[in-house]
């Protein structure tokens, strides 16, 4: 079965009920043609989601949400669970973006527990890898993220995963990995995955590349070898540069 590309946005904390417009150019903009050559979804901050539901369904793009928290439910005051999310109706959760392992020291063990509470909650969780420049210029970028896939992902994944390699120092920097770096990554990245899963899940997982995707890059990005779309922060914001970078695949 050959993987389905997927095109995700992540809205990080932006969007107000003005945005909602975006979303619904989005969909618009997502013809037929494309929807046979690529999944599209959107991630809007919390506020947006259960809002953004009526919008994404009358495209057809998918929405996710950009965290949740490992319990279902409890006295955890401002955190919202991957139920919530299912219920209010999303389809997808990213876990562990490297804004939330900085900003939240959230570690490979939290990562892990909030993708096992995706799947359970009927959610399609996509896993944030990647490493900072420090360690990509110590040598370290491989080991880094088989760490962090090894450690971050659910040994016994029920349900679908996404992974996605997100170099730190490519985020809103307008810098991107190599194509021979990327395609090293991602390569690696597979076989970490079906290590970590077995049973020949690996060749299903579908691998994003993130990092100053924009529209003038993502053909070439999306041109390289495992890598099964992408996750787009800044760029994600407007219909017009975020269609852009899904006609990568048309
Ligand atoms: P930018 O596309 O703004 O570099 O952000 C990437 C990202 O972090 C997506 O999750």
């Amino acid at each position: 079965m050959p993987r389905r590309p997927l095109v995700a946005g992540n809205w990080k904390m932006n969007g107000l009920l003005a945005s909602l417009a975006e979303i619904a150019a989005m969909g618009a903009a997502y013809d037929d043609v494309l929807k046979e050559k690529a999944e599209l979804i959107v991630c809007p901050p919390a506020t947006l989601v259960g809002l953004a539901v009526e919008l994404t369904a009358r495209g057809a793009i998918g929405l996710g949400a950009q965290d949740c928290h490992p319990l279902a439910s409890g006295a955890h005051t401002g955190d919202i669970s991957a139920e919530m999310l299912k219920n209010a109706g999303a389809s997808y959760v990213i876990v562990g973006h490297s804004e939330r392992r900085a900003d939240h020291a959230e570690t490979d063990a939290i990562v892990q527990a909030k993708a096992t509470a995706a799947l359970r909650a009927g959610l399609t969780p996509i896993i944030c890898v990647g490493e900072t420049r420090a360690e990509r210029e110590a040598g370290d970028a491989l080991g880094v993220v088989g760490a962090q896939i090894e450690g971050s992902l659910p040994a016994d994944a029920p349900g679908t995963i996404v992974v996605a390699y997100e170099p730190v120092w490519a985020i809103g920097t307008g810098l991107t990995p190599t194509l021979a770096d990327v395609a090293q990554m991602h390569a690696f990245a597979r076989e970490r995955i079906e290590a970590r899963l077995g049973g020949g899940k690996g060749a299903t997982v579908r691998i994003l590349y993130g990092g100053s995707v924009k529209p003038a890059n993502a053909r070439e990005l999306m041109g390289v070898g495992n890598v099964d779309g992408a996750l787009v922060g800044g760029a994600s914001l407007t219909a017009k540069d975020f269609m852009a970078i899904a006609d990568a695949y048309r």
